[in-house]
């Protein structure tokens, strides 16, 4: 499929108005719809953290989802490679379902590294006031290189990965995160408190 055949140029949309409000539909999981949007280097433990988060959240009855990096780049975003526009694109997507989700009353955890500024705050703009939430893993990169979970930073190192994050593709720290956890120095039960301390409070 050329890429001709995938663009939008002929294409008139007008949006069909739907009945049931975004409010209505979170009224009936009793919980205010948000998406908490965790950012860092590989291994810095976004994805340790979404999860512990998922489960508090679930055992207080909340109603929530994750959505991984990793995980989307086996499906949904399983076209996409590391290049600075994948990664733009990745992003995107991981936005747009967020926004599906938070509209349908989910609170949302999206975990991707998601290393540029501008891409970050592309997706804070599709949602409204109050509902996205920054959370900077600020993990430093001497830390997660020495956890080197999937072998990816020893790859790195000895060039056999090109473009990655934090040694050869770039890495643009947030400078006003709702909330920053360095997971070198924080255990998983206090990031937990800590970032859902954050979110409440606003
Ligand atoms: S993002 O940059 O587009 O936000 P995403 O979070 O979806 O990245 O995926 C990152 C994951 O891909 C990492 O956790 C790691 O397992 C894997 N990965 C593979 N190659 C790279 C690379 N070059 N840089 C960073 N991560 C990589």
């Amino acid at each position: 499929m050329s890429n001709h055949s995938l663009s939008n140029e002929s294409a008139v949309i007008r949006p069909f108005a739907l009945s049931l409000s975004v409010q209505a539909r979170a009224a009936l999981k009793h919980q205010q719809p948000c998406c908490l949007w965790l950012t860092g280097l590989s291994g810095s433990g976004k994805s340790t953290l979404a999860n512990a988060l998922e489960v508090r959240l679930s055992e207080q009855g909340r109603h929530t989802f994750v959505l991984d990096g990793d995980n989307l780049r086996t499906g949904l975003c399983s076209d996409l490679g590391m290049s600075d526009t994948a990664r733009k694109e990745n992003i995107r997507r991981l936005g747009e379902v967020a926004r599906l989700m938070v509209d349908a009353g989910l609170i949302v955890i999206v975990s991707a590294i998601s290393p540029f500024s501008i891409d970050r705050a592309s997706a804070r703009a599709l949602f409204g006031v109050g509902q996205f939430f920054e959370i900077y893993i600020s993990t430093p990169f001497a830390v997660c290189a020495r956890r080197d979970p999937k072998g990816l930073y020893r790859a790195a190192l000895d060039g056999r990965i090109k473009r990655f994050t934090g040694l050869d593709s770039p890495y643009e720290a947030p400078l006003a995160a709702d909330c920053e956890i360095n997971t070198d120095t924080v255990g998983i039960t206090e990031a937990v408190d800590r970032i859902l301390a954050s979110v409440l409070k606003k």
